[in-house]
């Protein structure tokens, strides 16, 4: 119904379609047609209505194509099997069904919008659709274990550096990958493992980054806490150009750690970071500490030194800069 209703209007090519037109041709009552603009806006689709005159479409949902990313892409292997979703629960959910279909590393799964997208520490990721990314990279990385934080600091690196050869804003990294501006939220990270007898398998990295909501895209509860791209900017941008680079970001990265180990990760990490030298509070899972966040250690855990003088180090739990 959906496209048959734009293919209509398609054939007024800008023009305004009657009501009566659209139940004619359809054959369903006006109220139905009505509806199914109704859900055509929740896409993103933008329609003037005039009494008398009809609809007419004005806008069509900026929509992520697959072709112009492809043609975008500066990878060997990062994003170049790529699986576009309109809608999906969460692309991490989907990645992890893809692995087990058999999908390489370098598979990238986007959303346009989740309906449960996570985020770390059991929360939730609003996911509107259209103006956000949403995407998670398969990879099967030649590592133990126990160094997967360290992935975690590389991913934030990655997009950080990806971000600031789109956008020209000062981005931050707070320990241990949250993208901020100015304090508030742009971007999260979550790794999702997977695992046998000690043996890692492979990570779906999912990233989500807040790219041309406005103000009004947030619930309340989020708008003092979060921004966007295009907020901080004062322009929409272009979320394949921003996908593209994140990836060459990452991909470079992945292909030097696994050269050269995480010491150059960490340098990059370390001059990328808003918690360093910065009075820290950290809730973790043995309770709160307060400290001055002093380096990152080799294994990705934050280094803090306590009121009393000794210090101690952060591994998992959330940062909040005072
Ligand atoms: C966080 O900061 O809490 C992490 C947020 C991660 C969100 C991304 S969006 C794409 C991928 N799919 C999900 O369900 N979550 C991640």
């Amino acid at each position: 119904m959906k496209d048959r209703i734009l293919g209509i209007m398609e054939e007024h090519r800008g023009g305004f379609v009657s009501g009566g037109e659209l139940s004619r041709r359809l054959d369903v009552s006006r109220t139905a047609v009505w509806k199914h603009i109704e859900a055509l806006r929740q896409e993103g689709y933008a329609f003037e209505a005039v009494p008398k005159r009809g609809y007419r479409l004005v806008q069509t949902p900026d929509r992520i194509k697959a072709d112009r990313l492809q043609g975008l892409l500066r990878t060997k292997s990062f994003g170049r099997r790529l699986h576009i979703f309109e809608t999906l629960d969460s692309t991490q959910t989907k990645a992890h069904e893809l692995v087990a279909a058999g999908e390489p590393e370098g598979t990238l799964v986007i959303a346009e919008q989740q309906t449960m997208g996570r985020g770390r520490m059991g929360r939730s990721w609003h996911s509107p659709p259209g103006t956000g990314v949403y995407m998670t990279l398969v990879l099967k990385p030649r590592i133990p274990l126990h160094f997967t934080p360290q992935l975690t600091l590389l991913a934030a690196v990655a997009l950080n550096r990806g971000i600031q050869k789109v956008v020209d804003v000062p981005v931050m990294i707070k320990w241990p990958n949250d993208l901020l501006i100015g304090g508030k939220k742009i971007s999260g990270i979550l790794l999702e493992t997977s695992a046998e007898d000690e043996r890692l398998r492979y990570i779906v990295a999912g990233m989500g980054i807040s790219v041309n909501l406005q103000p009004d895209d947030y619930p309340p509860e989020l708008k003092e806490r979060a921004t966007s791209l295009a907020i901080e900017s004062g322009r929409r941008i272009d979320r394949e150009q921003l996908i593209a680079s994140v990836l060459e970001q990452f991909e470079q990265l992945y292909d030097l750690y696994h050269e050269a180990g995480f010491a150059p990760i960490r340098t990059l990490w370390e001059a990328g970071s808003a918690s360093l030298g910065r009075t820290v509070r950290v809730a973790s899972p043995h309770g709160e500490l307060e400290g001055v966040a002093e380096a990152l250690d080799e294994h990705g855990g934050l280094v803090v030194r306590l009121p009393d003088g000794q210090q101690t180090r952060i591994f998992s739990g959330e940062v909040e800069l005072r």
